[in-house]
């Protein structure tokens, strides 16, 4: 049985109180060994949802980082302040950063970069597949261990939209993005699905060919539905 990966993105979408709640009800999910279970809470609230999971095997990530060192960055956060707070993992380039925060293809590309060569792993997100730069991934991506790098499809227009991509066309883009991975010898990186998903689609999703996984918002941040999803594997 192949490995599922379900990272929640819980975005800006919580304040503290519900985000608290919510991660101490995810400590009573059970899952196997098959599934890594990850959640990316809103920075300000990190580390007490670690403290919150840390007896779980529920893994939490970043939504973004800005720089890898300490600097004159007002607002900014970097890699050296999670790893104080036991962060090893965060998602880079999701398409709100692209679209909200103004983030560019060449800065998305420079953080990818720096965190290819750090101690940290990575879900780099895309919108289409030519946004992914695989020459810089195959030149810098020298650990190559299967989680180190994670590539997420998420079509903008799904996106808290309830208009889930159809498996076709799900399966279309996954088999693209893996045969190019396959060129540069990086077939083992998993390529997870973000867009609308949620405990009703979700089985059907995870069951298409080349998806090793969900990035899920919305649902993600609804106890009920983040443990339909969970257990619709
Ligand atoms: P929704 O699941 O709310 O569509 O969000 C997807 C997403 O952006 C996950 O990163």
């Amino acid at each position: 049985m192949k490995k599922l990966h379900i990272i929640g993105n819980w975005k800006m979408s919580l304040n503290r109180k519900d985000s608290l709640s919510l991660a101490k009800n995810i400590c009573s999910i059970n899952f196997n060994d098959h599934l890594n279970l990850e959640v990316a809470p809103t920075s300000l609230y990190i580390s007490e949802i670690i403290n919150i999971l840390k007896d779980s095997n529920v893994n939490v990530i970043s939504q973004n980082f800005d720089f890898e060192s300490l600097g004159s960055f007002t607002g900014g956060i970097c890699l050296d302040q999670m790893k104080e707070l036991g962060v090893n993992k965060t998602i880079l380039g999701h398409s709100e950063r692209r679209s909200k925060f103004n983030e560019s293809d060449e800065q998305i590309n420079n953080k990818l970069k720096t965190i290819l060569n750090s101690d940290f792993d990575v879900v780099y997100c895309f919108d289409s597949p030519e946004q992914i730069p695989f020459e810089l991934i195959k030149n810098n991506l020298n650990d190559n261990s299967d989680l180190k790098l994670t590539i997420a499809y998420e079509p903008t227009w799904a996106i808290g939209t309830g208009k889930t991509a159809s498996i076709e066309h799900i399966e279309e883009i996954h088999t693209k993005v893996k045969s190019n991975l396959k060129e540069i010898m990086l077939e083992n990186i998993p390529i997870l699905y973000g867009g609308s998903v949620n405990p009703t689609n979700s089985n059907e999703i995870l069951n298409t060919n080349n998806v090793d996984g969900v990035l899920v918002g919305g649902a993600s941040t609804k106890f009920d539905q983040l443990t339909g999803i969970v257990n619709s594997i």
